[in-house]
C-alpha cells in the first residue's frame, strides 16, 4: 500500500479496504496471545492528539501501537496546551519538531486531520473529525459485518438513528457502498446528499421502515454535543423512532446482526436486552477495533511489507 494518510473512506477503493480487512483479521491472533507483541514497528513513534472524548478508540490505538512495539504517546485536550489558547498548526508544528512518524488525531472540525496531513510529512490517521468521517470506525464494523455475513454483496445494511451528525454513518456508507453493500438510513431529516444518491443509499424515516429487510441494524446515538439545543428530541421521542427493543427485533431477520460503535445510551438507542442479547456483536466490534487500528499504522507506516508483520 502506498497511502501516507488514512484520512476517510470516501475515497478508498475496494482493494484497499480488503487489504486493511484481510491485514486486520491477521492481526486478531496477535490480540489471542499471552504476550500480545510483535516487532513491526520498532522505533517508530507514534503520537495521538484527542481533541475529543473517547474511550474505544484511544485506548485502542494506543493498545495498537503498543502490539506493534511502537513508542506511543497520547494527550487529550484537556491536558493540552490548546486550553492556553494555542492553535491547531501550532501544536502540529511542536510535534512535529520532535520528528513522529504518525499521528492519530480526533478532532470536532471537519477537515482538521486534512489540514494536518496537506502541511506536514508524518503520516495522518483520522479518528474522528466532527461530522465528517472516522475511517477505522468504518473498518471494524465492516471487519465485524464480514465474519458473520461472508461478503457485502447483496447484504442490506441498515444504518439508524442520528444519521446527519455521525461521522461513524458516514465512514460506513462510504465503506460499505464502496464494497457492493445496499445502505438504507432511517433517521430524522435526511443527509441524502446529490453524493449519497449516487451512491445509492436510500433514506427511510423510522426504524419500522428498515427492520424487515435489514442483515444488519446499526444503531446511532444522539449527538447532543453537535445540536443546537433547541433541535435535540427527548429521548423518549428518539427511542419510540429510532431504538430498537425485543418487540421491534422481533420482526427483522432471526440472525440480523445489532450493532452500535459505543457509547450506548441505553434505553434511547436500544434496551439493555437488545444491547446484552444474542444478535448483538458491538463487543466483537471493539475487540476488531484493535486489529484493525494495528492493521492501519502497519499498512500506512510499512507498506504491509510481510517480514515486519510476523
Ligand atoms: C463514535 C464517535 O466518536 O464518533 N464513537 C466511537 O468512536 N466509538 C460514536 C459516538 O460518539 O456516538
Amino acid at each position: 500500500m502506498k497511502r501516507k494518510d488514512l484520512l476517510g473512506l470516501r475515497d478508498v477503493p475496494s482493494e484497499e479496504i480488503t487489504e486493511f480487512l484481510d491485514t486486520a483479521a491477521h492481526f486478531r491472533e496477535v490480540g489471542r496471545r499471552r504476550i500480545k507483541k510483535v516487532p513491526t514497528l520498532r522505533g517508530r513513534t507514534v503520537v495521538s492528539l484527542f481533541f475529543e472524548n473517547s474511550t474505544r478508540t484511544k485506548v485502542s490505538f494506543d493498545l495498537a501501537a503498543k502490539r506493534l512495539s511502537a513508542d506511543g504517546v497520547s494527550i487529550s485536550a484537556s491536558t493540552s496546551s490548546a486550553k492556553k489558547g494555542e492553535t491547531l498548526m501550532d501544536t502540529a508544528r511542536n510535534i512535529a519538531a520532535m520528528a513522529p512518524d504518525l499521528v492519530i488525531m480526533r478532532h470536532s472540525c471537519g477537515g482538521a486531520a486534512h489540514l494536518l496531513a496537506r502541511n506536514f510529512r508524518f503520516s495522518v490517521v483520522n479518528a474522528g473529525d466532527g461530522i465528517n468521517e472516522h475511517p477505522t470506525q468504518g473498518l471494524l464494523d465492516m471487519l465485524t459485518m464480514r465474519d458473520h455475513l461472508g461478503t457485502f454483496e447483496g447484504k442490506t445494511v441498515a444504518i439508524v438513528g442520528d444519521v446527519y451528525h455521525s461521522r461513524v454513518a458516514r465512514s460506513n456508507i462510504y465503506g460499505l457502498t464502496t464494497m457492493g453493500a445496499r445502505v438504507l438510513l432511517a433517521g430524522p431529516g435526511t443527509m441524502c446528499r446529490p453524493e449519497m444518491e449516487r451512491r445509492g443509499v436510500e433514506v427511510r424515516h423510522r426504524i419500522d421502515d428498515v427492520l424487515e429487510e435489514a442483515d444488519v441494524l446499526m444503531m446511532l446515538r444522539i449527538q447532543r454535543e453537535r445540536l443546537p439545543k433547541a433541535m435535540v428530541p427527548s429521548s423518549r421521542e428518539y427511542a419510540h423512532l429510532y431504538g430498537l427493543d425485543s418487540a421491534k427485533l422481533a420482526r427483522a431477520s432471526e440472525d440480523v446482526l445489532v450493532m452500535h460503535p459505543g457509547p450506548i445510551n441505553r434505553g434511547v438507542e436500544m434496551t439493555p436486552e437488545v444491547a446484552d442479547g444474542a444478535n448483538s456483536v458491538i463487543l466483537e466490534q471493539v475487540t476488531n477495533g484493535v486489529a484493525v487500528r494495528m492493521a492501519v499504522l502497519h499498512l500506512l507506516l510499512d507498506g504491509g511489507d510481510d517480514d515486519a508483520a510476523s
